[in-house]
């Protein structure tokens, strides 16, 4: 079915919802309507109008029982981190169809972990890969070939066919770092089919520009909803293409606080809330990291020590 098959998208708006990043029927049904009016630029029925057909056909937004939730549940992929105990910690790595954060101070190894898992993402499950390729949202300009090519041949791959598989876009403002997941929709939805397609999505790092450009105290609230409406666009991201998404965010020093770690992870409580998976990295000796699990629906809390090595992440 396509986009020109829903009850009031003609040609002209079936063009403006896929510039906005609404490729499928999917993407449509779980768009709100205030999204597809901004997009479409057509009234507030018409977009309700164009959702609930869309719901309809994509058989999405209903209640569902809990045998079904069960049964899509089992399609959760599982992606290692090259690192036993931190996977373990993880109930045996980072879950597809959810959000995994990872925070933590300056070097405590979040785009290390994240260079390993855009290489560990193509290699067969049976290796605690999902056989697909990576699309990364590099915010800070810290995305190396060179130690994609250290870790590939860590694991005895050859690190040109690994590089042709991850699919980087540098974002320059918060405002483009939003936009660069609805290119990321449409880059899924061109690889679906392939023997890549995308089942891993990392944003390094979520927080930073919208740190540096939302100063002063009247913009907070602001922020935390453009955040916000971030994380939901990636969580969609990883229902739609059964991917694990991984974001990155750093620490910033609480000077009020008396008792116990002074620090806490930047957009707070919004990023808390949609994140499924919460991992804070601490440095401990040599390269040696310790990850704590803070917030899991499921798994208790818990720690591992792992290191980052020349090869990768390893216990
Ligand atoms: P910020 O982005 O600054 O917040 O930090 P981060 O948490 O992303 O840190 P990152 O993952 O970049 O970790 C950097 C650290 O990884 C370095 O300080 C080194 O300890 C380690 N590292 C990076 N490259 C190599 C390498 O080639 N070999 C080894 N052995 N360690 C490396
Ligand atoms: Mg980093």
């Amino acid at each position: 079915m396509d986009l020109e098959d829903l009850p009031g998208v003609g040609p002209a708006i079936a063009e403006k919802l896929r510039e906005g990043g609404y490729n499928s029927i999917e993407a449509i049904a779980v768009a709100s309507p205030a999204e597809l009016v901004a997009t479409a630029e057509i009234g507030e029925a018409t977009a309700a109008k164009i959702i609930n057909a869309a719901r309809e056909a994509a058989e999405i937004g209903g209640f569902e029982t809990g045998d079904r939730i069960l049964e899509r549940r089992s399609g959760v992929g599982k992606l290692t981190t090259g690192s036993k105990s931190l996977d373990s910690i993880l109930g045996g790595g980072l879950e597809t169809q959810a959000i995994t954060e990872f925070y933590g101070e300056f070097g405590s190894g979040k785009t290390q972990i994240a260079h390993q898992l855009a290489v560990n993402v193509q290699l067969p499950p049976a290796k605690g890969g999902l056989n697909g390729s990576v699309i990364i949202i590099d915010t800070e300009n810290t995305f190396r070939p060179e130690r994609i090519k250290n870790m590939a041949e860590g694991l005895g791959l050859d690190y040109t066919d690994v590089l042709k598989n991850i699919h980087v876009a540098r974002a320059f403002n918060s405002n483009h770092q939003i936009l660069l997941v609805d290119k990321a929709e449409k880059l899924a939805e061109e690889l679906k089919d392939t023997d890549k397609p995308v089942r891993l999505l990392i944003i390094d790092s979520s927080t930073a520009h919208f740190r540096s450009e939302y100063v002063g105290r009247g913009t907070l609230a602001d922020r935390q909803q453009k955040i916000n409406k971030h994380l939901h666009d990636a969580l969609r991201f990883g229902d739609l293409n059964n991917a694990v998404i991984m974001i990155t965010n750093q620490v910033q020093v609480r000077p009020d606080a008396f008792f116990g770690d002074p620090t806490r992870p930047i957009g707070g409580h919004i990023v808390g809330h949609t994140a499924t998976f919460r991992l804070y990295l601490r440095k401990s000796k040599g390269d040696k990291r310790i990850a704590r699990l803070v917030d899991s629906p499921n798994l208790p809390e818990a720690e591992a020590v792992f290191s980052v090595t020349t090869a990768g992440i390893r216990d």
